[in-house]
């Protein structure tokens, strides 16, 4: 079968690889029918996730067809239709049984990471009664393809570790896919305010469109004085982190109010300056996740009955033989004005 796969820091290539075969009883094999790339596959291709070795096949989101089944396996069969979690869950392990599918002993993040991954003609799931989600029938399968990863994501560690409340002021730095994600979730709560940071005009206008009462270009370093002036000097409610640099925590740190939440998303590579000679008094939480995608069966309700409109984040589409050129596009995301790239199996 074709893959698209990891050759170290800056290298990657769409080649020929052995077929998965099923390893354990409670593995799958399954079809891919459509997948896209994440901001952490970018990561990965800079050399920032260490797990991610040589020879490695990325993805971590898609929708298939069961091919074939282990013994073990109840709740699919060969030619179900089925959503892929970027999150593997044994459903047994002391994490799981607490629903922090993202620290299963066994599991957690290990698609396109310590296992191969989705971006390719086949992929072998690990605990697929766990890891797997029938797709309901008559459902828009690319909008799917969005509760893998982001849709989780921005909601579990941006909506609701932020505790977003009817009436709250919300601040979202980052209008990314994970950005937009906790934007079009976190209006299931009512906020009076969402106010939206980003540098990308193009992202700023789409966050509008998505429901942003309010956006802030912060290139030119004042995000925090034009948040402060939105909000009569109080600050906000909720700060949700969605980049995954010190910067970008700091304007959260600096536009929370008191008793308000930071809700970190973003991935950090280096440490952030925590400003507790200010915070300490302020009644203020502080909260960090890794998606534990416990919320997909929810989430996957409203968007079949079209509360949720994911599909809107979707601006590119690619067959799987052309992932090299959905890289480069979705690579240059500002100047293609890319939000995620949908990339079709057959
Ligand atoms: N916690 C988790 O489980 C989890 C899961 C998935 C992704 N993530 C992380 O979430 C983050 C967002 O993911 P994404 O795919 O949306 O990333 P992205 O790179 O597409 O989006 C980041 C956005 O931040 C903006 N930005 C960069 N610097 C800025 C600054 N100084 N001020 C304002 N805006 C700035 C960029 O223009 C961009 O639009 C990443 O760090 C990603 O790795 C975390
Ligand atoms: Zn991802
Ligand atoms: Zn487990």
């Amino acid at each position: 079968m074709k893959a698209l796969v990891y050759h170290g820091p800056g290298k990657r290539s769409w080649e020929e690889k052995p077929k998965p075969t099923i390893q354990e009883a409670t593995d799958a094999i399954v079809k891919i029918a459509k997948t896209t790339i994440c901001g952490t596959d970018l990561h990965i291709l800079k050399g920032d996730v260490a797990t991610v070795t040589d020879g490695r096949i990325l993805g971590h989101e898609g929708v298939g067809v069961v091919e074939e089944v282990g013994q073990g396996v109840s709740s699919f069969r060969k030619g179900d239709r089925v959503l892929i979690s970027c999150i593997t869950s044994c459903g047994k392990c002391d994490a799981c049984k607490k629903g922090m599918y993202s620290h299963c002993a066994k599991g957690g993040w290990i698609l396109g990471n310590t296992i191969d991954g989705t971006q390719a003609e086949l992929v072998r799931i690990p605990f697929a009664d766990g890891s797997l989600y029938r797709v309901p029938a008559g459902a828009d399968e690319a909008a799917l393809v969005m509760l893998s990863d982001i849709l989780p994501t921005g909601f579990e560690c941006g909506v609701l570790n932020g505790q977003v409340k009817p009436g709250d002021s919300v601040a979202i730095v980052g209008a990314g896919p994970v950005g937009l994600a906790a934007l079009l979730t976190a209006q299931f709560y009512s906020p009076a305010e969402i106010i939206l940071i980003d540098m990308d005009e193009n992202r700023l206008g789409v966050s509008r469109k998505l429901g942003a009462t309010q956006v802030v270009n912060g290139t030119d370093g004042k995000a925090v004085a034009k948040v402060m002036a939105l909000t009569g000097q109080k600050g906000v409610d909720v700060a949700i982190e969605a980049v995954g640099i010190p910067a970008t925590f700091d304007i959260c740190q600096d536009i929370v109010t008191a008793g308000g939440h930071i809700a970190n998303v973003g991935v950090h590579g280096k440490s952030v300056a925590l400003k507790l000679e200010k915070l300490w008094s302020h009644n203020v939480t502080i909260t960090t996740r890794l998606v534990d995608t416990v919320t997909t069966p929810m989430l996957l309700k409203t968007v079949t009955s079209g509360k949720l409109q994911p599909r809107q984040l979707i601006t590119h589409e690619f067959r799987l033989d052309e992932i090299m050129k959905a890289y480069d596009t979705f690579g240059n995301a500002a100047k293609e004005k890319a939000l995620k790239v949908l990339v079709q199996g057959e």
